[in-house]
């Protein structure tokens, strides 16, 4: 998602605006999923035909300006030049995807499912430590809306969604180890909302531990994972004493994500 660097053109034309590049690397690989923030609405973008997509807003909005974005500077930390690069083109994370309403009404639908169940502790063998999850496949229509805004941005209009949404509550003191998502009940995406308290997630490298970056997860933010970012590295969730960014801690507390993904590539037609 470097738009920086490529030339492109937005213009407007019966109340659409437009955007056209001479590139057809960038048409290609990264008109379909276009999006970015301006002004706290997202706008993703659909391709009409070899030269032009049309940008939409979340809101019906239209794309009227630049639109580059530079998520990496403020959610992305990596040392490792590469681990840097990859993760910079193959995941994203855009702070304040919801609204604190949007995050209530949410929580408001999950909370009352959530508290039937008590948090599981001391499996061993458990990737995940002092949680509690459920999966739900109807929602309330607002928050329905919410989701679909997710679905619009993580995923193209070719990818099919798995029904069902996970919702995973962490305690204070819980975290996920390392782990990639199986392959045979995901596919090549995975898109999260992160709800009440801020968390860093780890990737690292799956067949060289030591070169990982981290994402900074603030609370109504949105993670994507796709492509190499989801199937060359693991991912965990850093427990409260080791949760850090960029050399500063970061403050753990109960937290909830809300995650849609893909089915499995296999299952796709
Ligand atoms: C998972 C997972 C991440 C999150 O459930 O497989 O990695 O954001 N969750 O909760
Ligand atoms: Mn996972």
């Amino acid at each position: 998602m470097d738009f920086c660097r490529t030339p492109f053109l937005l213009f407007r034309f019966r109340n659409t605006t437009f955007l056209k590049s001479k590139s057809a690397d960038m048409k290609r690989k990264y008109f379909a999923r276009f999006i970015s923030c301006k002004n706290n609405r997202y706008f993703s973008a659909i391709q009409r035909d070899p030269s032009s997509v049309m940008v939409a807003g979340s809101d019906g909005a239209c794309m009227s300006s630049d639109c580059s974005s530079h998520w990496s500077d403020r959610f992305l930390s990596a040392e490792d030049a590469d681990v840097f690069r990859t993760l910079k083109s193959d995941c994203v994370v855009y702070g304040d995807f919801i609204s604190v309403e949007e995050e209530n009404t949410l929580l408001t639908e999950i909370e009352p499912y959530l508290k039937r169940l008590r948090y599981e502790h001391d499996h061993w063998d458990n990737a995940i430590h002092a949680y509690r999850e459920t999966e739900r496949k109807h929602w309330s229509e607002v928050n329905k809306s919410i989701l679909n805004r997710v679905k619009s941005v993580a995923f193209e209009q070719t990818e099919i969604p798995l029904p069902y949404t996970h919702v995973l509550d962490i305690e204070k003191d819980g975290y996920i180890k390392p782990h990639i998502d199986s392959v045979r009940f995901c596919g090549r995406t995975i898109a999260g909302l992160s709800l009440l308290s801020p968390s860093v997630l780890r990737l690292a490298l799956e067949n060289n531990k030591t070169k990982y970056g981290d994402l900074l997860l603030l609370p109504r933010s949105l993670y994507i994972m796709r492509d190499k970012s989801r199937y060359e590295f693991t991912h965990e969730l850093l427990p409260s004493e080791k949760s850090k960014f960029k050399g500063k801690p970061v403050l753990r507390d109960r937290r909830i994500s809300v995650i849609q993904r893909l089915k499995p590539d296999d299952e796709e037609k």
